[in-house]
């Protein structure tokens, strides 16, 4: 038998169980880098196979997300190249999706993450892991200018410390957090290409300036890349936000 219809008659084979939905079952929505690496194919049979609850790959309304761009009720999941991946679980979460997210920040989760091969190589991290995937390149910035930088231009967005911890944007992520992820230095570093920053943000004779006939919509950021660098050594000394912090349970 030749190769396209054996993939033909797999597929005929595999067709009902695409298209029926048991609707005790979760949808998971998940960012495409992590469908493409094989993860979620990885990471999903295993979880079934140990509760026997299903979960669905869908696009929307979904019970559970898992991206690397946080939303409200985020928490670190695992690490993946270059970034932090986290689990959001829908309003009003069916129990089931409670289960998950629990065997998931747990230790089977966990393990079951950092077992995951693509071409041999480990590339998804537990979120607990401070092995570095980012080499850091040394600081030259001075922190004390830095930290008063960042009070000044970040602190009525971002909480950067003691000093701003009630200030704040709620679903904005604070330094601290922000200082756990294992790439943090390049984020930092690049963070005026990095959304929401490009359109208020400019570094002198880095970044074009500002139209003149399209004023950013609020306060504009303008640094040079010797007060960028600052930053960056006042962030190299903040203590991360445990990201291994055990889940509270509902
Ligand atoms: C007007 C509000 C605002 C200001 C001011 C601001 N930020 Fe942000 N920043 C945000 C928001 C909102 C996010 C989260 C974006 C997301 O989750 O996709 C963010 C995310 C970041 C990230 C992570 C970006 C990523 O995609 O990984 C870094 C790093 C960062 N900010 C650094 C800074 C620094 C440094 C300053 C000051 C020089 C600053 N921000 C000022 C709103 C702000």
């Amino acid at each position: 038998m030749c190769r396209i219809h054996l993939i033909l008659i797999v597929f005929a084979l595999c067709l009902p169980q695409m298209v029926r939905a048991d609707p005790a079952d979760l949808t998971l929505h998940a960012d495409p880098a992590l469908i493409e690496s094989g993860l979620m194919k990885f990471l999903l049979p295993r979880f079934s196979l140990k509760t026997g609850i299903k979960l669905h790959l869908g696009p929307d309304a979904p019970d559970i997300t898992l991206s690397g761009t946080a939303g409200p009720g985020a928490r670190p999941a695992f690490k993946g190249p270059a970034r932090l991946y986290y689990i959001m679980l829908g309003a009003d979460p069916p129990d089931k999706a409670s289960r998950f997210a629990r065997w998931l920040l747990e230790d089977t989760g966990q393990r079951t993450i950092e077992q995951f091969r693509r071409e041999g190589q480990q590339i998804y991290f537990a979120a607990a892991d401070d092995a570095p995937q980012v080499a850091e390149t040394p600081l030259e910035g001075n922190a004390a200018i830095g930290e008063r930088l960042s009070y000044a231009n970040c602190g009525r967005c971002h909480v950067v410390g003691h000093e701003n911890r009630m200030k704040g944007i709620g679903s904005t992520p604070s330094f601290a957090l922000m200082r756990g992820f294992p790439d943090w230095q390049n984020r930092f570093q690049g963070f005026y290409t990095l959304n929401p920053h490009p359109s208020f943000s400019q570094i002198t004779g880095v970044t074009a300036p500002f139209d003149e006939a399209l004023p950013p919509a609020i306060i504009p950021i303008e640094l040079t890349q010797d007060e960028l660098d600052d930053i960056v050594a006042f962030v190299a000394g903040i203590k991360p936000a445990d990201l291994g912090a055990p889940l509270q349970t509902q």
